[in-house]
């Protein structure tokens, strides 16, 4: 039997664990466990027992799924905890991780787990910026020659894109994300002007018509600002002439119809829209931006364990039952090893590398 690899993507909108078994060089995808979010906010932890609740419901998912008990576990983290690392806003999620009785392998960042599966090596090593637009963050990390050079998270996703809605129309939170799913299009310039749809608004009865470019302009409005502001932070990045592949979009968001002809626009670069590929095992599922970070932390976090080996340093098995000891998974909570945090990648960026 192979090697197990679990990683959990802990996002705004959506817990995802899934289990991977190691078979010749490839991750067969063997348990899935999505459960809504809870207890995060802007891609940080703002409440801790409702998060543990959510991640543990993932988890049991995933095992159920699988037929493996899980105690180990690679974990996304959004750029956000990064910048308040030393505070306790890591800590706070690493608690809620082992609350649901995981231990945390090591924590990756959330685009370099995305940028892992829907980069082409060719668009690593030419220059590159892979932008996941999730539900209330946006992370991003620039890649050249092959590897990353900048990351960052912007507090605007697809929340914000329904949030608009809802303002907009007078409508309740929910009906105005299954508005955006059906209806929308970030583009109104591509938009037929007569085309109508009909909701039910609050505090009335009757249903009404709303002009589907009139949402399309809503729409418009909140992305074109999100990619100004992805673009002032490749300029402030100073790689933003780097970028001869340009933009790969990634994240549930990037399945808005349209978005990519904004991006393009705003950016003055070539972009491509990406999800997960060359997937073994439950792919069908899993093809799909949403799960960018969820599959890359699979394969990420692998390749990572794996270079430690080579270093001589322990490796981890995911895998608990029928596997006898529970040796290396015994890391008491809060003793995570920050120096394998950024998993080697932004390791130039500290002071110094204290594994
Ligand atoms: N078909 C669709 N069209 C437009 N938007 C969509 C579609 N499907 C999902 N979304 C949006 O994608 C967002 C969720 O994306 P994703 O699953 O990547 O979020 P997340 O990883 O939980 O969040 P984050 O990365 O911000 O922490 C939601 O805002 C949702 O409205
Ligand atoms: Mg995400």
């Amino acid at each position: 039997m192979g090697e197990l690899v679990v990683g959990i993507d802990v996002g705004t909108t959506k817990i995802c664990t899934l289990v991977g078994e190691v078979r010749a060089e490839d991750i067969y995808v063997v348990g899935v466990g999505v459960e809504p979010a809870r207890g995060m906010k802007k891609g940080v932890v703002n409440d801790v027992p409702a998060l543990t609740t959510a991640i543990s419901a993932s988890v049991h998912k995933a095992e159920r799924s699988s037929g493996y008990e899980i105690n180990l576990a690679f974990v996304s983290v959004a750029g956000a905890h990064i910048v308040m690392a030393s505070s306790t806003s890591l800590q706070n999620l690493e608690k809620c991780v082992e609350g649901a009785g995981v231990h945390v392998d090591r924590f990756i960042l959330n685009p370099l787990a995305s940028g892992d599966v829907v980069l082409t090596d060719a668009e690593r090593d030419m220059g590159v910026m892979v932008v996941d637009i999730g539900g209330g963050t946006t992370d991003l990390a620039i890649f050249i020659d092959g590897t990353v050079w900048h990351t960052a998270v912007i507090s605007v996703g697809g929340w914000h894109v329904t949030n608009d809605i809802a303002l907009g129309l007078h409508l309740p939170f929910e009906i105005a994300e299954a508005v955006k799913v059906e209806y929308g299009h970030a583009d109104p310039h591509s938009m037929d002007p007569t085309e109508m749809f009909i909701v039910q608004p609050f505090g009335e009865e009757q249903m009404s018509r709303v002009k589907r470019a009139d949402l399309s302009q809503i729409i418009y409005d909140r992305v074109e600002e999100l990619f100004q502001l992805i673009l002032k932070e490749a300029k402030y990045s100073a790689y933003d002439g780097l970028l001869s592949a340009g933009i790969v979009l990634t994240g549930g968001s990037a399945q808005l119809p349209g978005i990519r002809q904004v991006a393009s626009d705003v950016l003055k670069m070539p972009v491509r829209v990406a999800q997960p590929e060359k997937l073994s095992g439950m792919a069908d599922q899993l093809r799909h931006p949403s799960y960018s970070t969820s599959v890359g932390l699979l394969r990420l976090g692998l390749v990572m364990d794996q270079e430690d080996e080579r270093r001589g340093r322990t490796h981890n098995n995911h895998r608990t039952n029928g596997g006898g000891s529970k040796g290396p998974r015994s890391r008491p909570p809060g003793s995570t090893n920050w120096g394998k945090l950024l998993g080697g990648v932004l390791k130039r960026l500290l002071p110094e590398d204290d594994e």
